[in-house]
C-alpha cells in the first residue's frame, strides 16, 4: 500500500505514518517544515519505505509536485492519501486580522482542495483507493471563539461528502476523521489563547467530554489504517467521529480546546 500524508511531520501525521509503516505500507510524508534528525531516525526504524517531500499545501504547484514525486518513489500510483495539514486559529471573531483569516483559508480550505484535485488522478489509477481528510469536531458543530477555524473545517466536510459522490463509481472512497481535541501543540495553542496552563487546559478539555478523556493520537491513527482495510470497503462519504461522546448531545461542562 502506497500512502501520502500531508502535515506529515505534525503529531497526528507522524502517528499515522508509524501506524501505516507498521502495517507494511510505503509512506511519503509531506510538510512545510523539515526535521532531518527525525526523518533519519524514522529511516533507521523503517528502512527505505519512507520518503519526505517538502510541500506547502497552499501552493497548487507544490501539491502537483508532491503527487509526481510520490509516484516516482512508489513506482506506482497512490493508494491512500491523507489530507491532514492544517493550522489552528482561535480567538474573538471581530479581532481576527485579514492575514490570520487568509492563512486559515489558504492552508485549511484551499490546501485541502489543491491536495484533492492533484491526488485524485493518481488515486483513480487503482480501482480501490482512499482519500481521507483530517476533519474535526468543528466540522459539524459550531464553536464560540473558533469561527474561522470552524468554517474551514466545515468546508472540508463538504469536500468529503461531495467528492465521495462524484468519484464513487470510479472506485474512490472519500472519508473524514473528525476528532475532538487531541493532545498536540495544536491544542496547546488554544490554551494560550484562553490564557490557561497546559495541565489546567488538558484537565478541563478532558472533563468537558462525556468519556472524561481526550481521544489519542494512536486512536486517530488506528482509525486511518482501519479505513484503508477491506473491512471498511463500504464506508465512503462519512466523517468518523473520535470525540469521546461530544457530538452525542449536550454535556454540561465547557471545554477550552
Ligand atoms: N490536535 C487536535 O486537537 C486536533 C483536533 C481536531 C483536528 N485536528 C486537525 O489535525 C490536523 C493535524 O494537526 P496536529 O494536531 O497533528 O497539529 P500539528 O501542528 O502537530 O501538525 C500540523 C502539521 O501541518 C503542517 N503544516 C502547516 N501548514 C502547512 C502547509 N501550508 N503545508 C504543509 N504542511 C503544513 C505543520 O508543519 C505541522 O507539521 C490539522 O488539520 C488539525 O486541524 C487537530
Amino acid at each position: 500500500m502506497n500512502v501520502v500524508i500531508t502535515g506529515g511531520l505534525g503529531v497526528l501525521g507522524l502517528g499515522c505514518a508509524h501506524a501505516f509503516l507498521k502495517a507494511g505500507a510505503r509512506v511519503v510524508l509531506a510538510d512545510i517544515q523539515n526535521n532531518p534528525e527525525l526523518l533519519q531516525a524514522l529511516t533507521m526504524e523503517y528502512g527505505q519505505r519512507l520518503r519526505f517531500v517538502s510541500c506547502d499545501v497552499s501552493q497548487f504547484e507544490e501539491c502537483t509536485q508532491l503527487v509526481q514525486k510520490s509516484e516516482v518513489f512508489f513506482n506506482a500510483p497512490i493508494d491512500v492519501y491523507l489530507v491532514n495539514a492544517g493550522v489552528p486559529f482561535g480567538g474573538e471573531f471581530l479581532k481576527a486580522s485579514q492575514e490570520q483569516i487568509q492563512r486559515v483559508v489558504d492552508v485549511n480550505i484551499l490546501g485541502s482542495i489543491y491536495c484533492a484535485q492533484t491526488a485524485i488522478p493518481s488515486l483513480l489509477k487503482n480501482r480501490n483507493s482512499l482519500l481521507m481528510f483530517t476533519c474535526s469536531l468543528q466540522s459539524t458543530l459550531g464553536r464560540s471563539q473558533r469561527s474561522i477555524y470552524t468554517a474551514s473545517k466545515h468546508a472540508i466536510a463538504g469536500l468529503v461528502k461531495s467528492l465521495s459522490l462524484e468519484f464513487a463509481r470510479q472506485g474512490l472512497r472519500v472519508n473524514g476523521i473528525a476528532p475532538a481535541a487531541i493532545e498536540t501543540p495544536f491544542l496547546y495553542s488554544a490554551f494560550e489563547g484562553a490564557q490557561v496552563s497546559k495541565s489546567e487546559g488538558l484537565q478541563t478539555a478532558a472533563e468537558s467530554l462525556p468519556l472524561g478523556r481526550l481521544p489519542t493520537v494512536e486512536e486517530f491513527a488506528a482509525t486511518a489504517v482501519f479505513l484503508s482495510t477491506p473491512g471498511a470497503a463500504s464506508i465512503t462519504g462519512q466523517l468518523i467521529t473520535l470525540d469521546a461522546g461530544a457530538s452525542a448531545g449536550v454535556f454540561p461542562k465547557q471545554a477550552l480546546g
